[in-house]
């Protein structure tokens, strides 16, 4: 194991050179240190007699590298970026520079993320298998919700993650916002991980699980209504900066981040996290109660992005749009209910259909307000309130109690 005695010592030497060097540099001036250092680099690419021919070809390739034509083809200007310049979309400085910060709500949440890194496989499994396995665990009405739910996970986030890195990220012209996109990308593949692990675990037909997004008319349907939405703004000509362009990337944004991510995973979780409030399959259910905690937080940052796109470019939010984007949320939520339906046909674990709709209008008036848009549901309650207790969690303590998790980030790495 390493310690920092041994790596002090090894570098002892080598320190002691360094200082030498340093003490014989320190009258000459930056500008000068400057000189020094083109030349020493310069001298660095001259042919050496014993370079060999492949060496020697690749020093003199270097000598006929144009900078300005490598720089020229980045995106954004080559200046120094100031905060104004910063924009949602159709950003026009620079994206290779992260700071200075425009969205510090942006870069707030890619550190939350990153403090609430988990694993699926530090999630214990043993009493699910054993569970799973036997003949009178649990009911059919039990199983078939769990099948259900892991049929439509196990792509739903291969979809978010497909349409975040093939045409999201390109679009949102922000380097904070990007930076939050790469870890949620990140993220939802470890959800995916969570799903095929889950899957694997309990020897399900993975053929099965995995392609009932084609199979399961409840599945099929919202899988291919968000994968409408996805169509345009993929293709790689596709470019915003007009007015029914910019509201096409809009629109994908609602459809995503409102509606799959913010009303498409909510009567999956409710059912997965309710059976493990009663310890059944309570190791899914803690993978279940990760990938919540994250899902909220993609929910929010989305709907952050959604109303800032919106109050830099107040002419896309018109009363089309509106009524656009409440028609989307509206479509969801009736899918959802479906969904609903289909996985719940008579009640179980304390619930039924009928209640799950009215959570689902519960939910869907938060979206619509969130992005600004009025109630279509008035006087919806929420008849599960302990899923909002949930999702706010910290990460330190899960809900069932199986165990704790802390995880080390930022600067404080423990080498015993
Ligand atoms: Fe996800
Ligand atoms: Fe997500």
């Amino acid at each position: 194991m390493l310690s920092w005695d041994e790596f002090d010592k090894e570098d002892g030497s080598e320190a002691a050179v360094a200082s030498n060097t340093n003490a014989q540099s320190t009258d000459l001036g930056v500008d000068k240190l400057d000189q020094a250092g083109d030349a020493a680099a310069h001298e660095a690419r001259a042919v050496a007699a014993d370079d060999s021919a492949a060496v020697a070809r690749a020093k003199a390739a270097l000598d006929q590298l144009d900078i300005q034509e490598g720089l020229d083809e980045l995106e954004g200007s080559a200046a120094r970026v100031a905060v104004d310049e910063k924009r949602m979309i159709n950003c026009r400085a620079d994206l290779n520079q992260l700071v200075p910060f425009k969205y510090d709500w942006a870069w707030q949440k890619y550190l939350d993320g990153c403090a609430n890194h988990w694993m699926p496989q530090e999630v214990n499994m043993n009493a699910d298998i054993a569970l799973w396995k036997s003949t009178d665990g649990l009911t059919d009405d039990e199983r078939r919700i769990v099948m259900r739910n892991l049929g439509f996970f196990s792509t739903a986030d291969s979809l978010v993650a497909n349409n975040l890195a093939l045409a999201v990220y390109r679009l949102i012209t922000n380097p904070e916002c990007r930076q939050y996109i790469l870890r949620q990308a990140f993220e939802e593949a470890i959800h995916t991980h969570a799903y095929q692990y889950c899957i694997e675990s309990l020897g399900m037909d993975e053929g099965e699980i995995f392609n009932m997004y084609h199979e399961i008319p409840s599945v099929a349907k919202k899988a291919s209504w968000g994968l409408k939405y996805t169509r345009a703004i993929s293709d790689p000509t596709f470019n915003t900066g007009t007015v029914e362009t910019d509201k096409e990337l809009l629109r994908n944004l609602i459809a995503y981040y409102c509606v799959l991510e913010g009303i498409f995973f909510y009567c999956g979780f409710t059912q997965i996290l309710s059976m493990g409030r009663r310890n059944k399959m309570t190791g899914v259910a803690e993978q279940f109660q990760y990938i919540l905690r994250d899902e909220s937080m993609h929910l929010n940052f989305g709907i952050d992005v959604i109303n800032q796109i919106k109050i830099e470019n107040p002419h896309l939010w018109d009363a089309a749009m509106k009524d656009e984007a409440t028609q989307m949320i509206l479509q969801g939520t009736q899918l959802e209910i479906e969904y609903a339906r289909d996985t719940m046909p008579r009640g179980v674990l304390g619930m039924n259909a009928a209640m799950m709709e009215d959570y689902l209008k519960f939910i869907a008036n938060r979206r619509l307000t969130q992005i600004g848009l009025k109630e279509e549901y008035p006087g919806t309650t929420n008849p599960f309130p302990w899923m909002s207790e949930i999702m706010d969690l910290k990460k330190e303590k899960n809900f069932f109690e199986t165990r704790v998790i802390e995880y080390q980030t930022g600067g404080a790495l423990s080498w015993d």
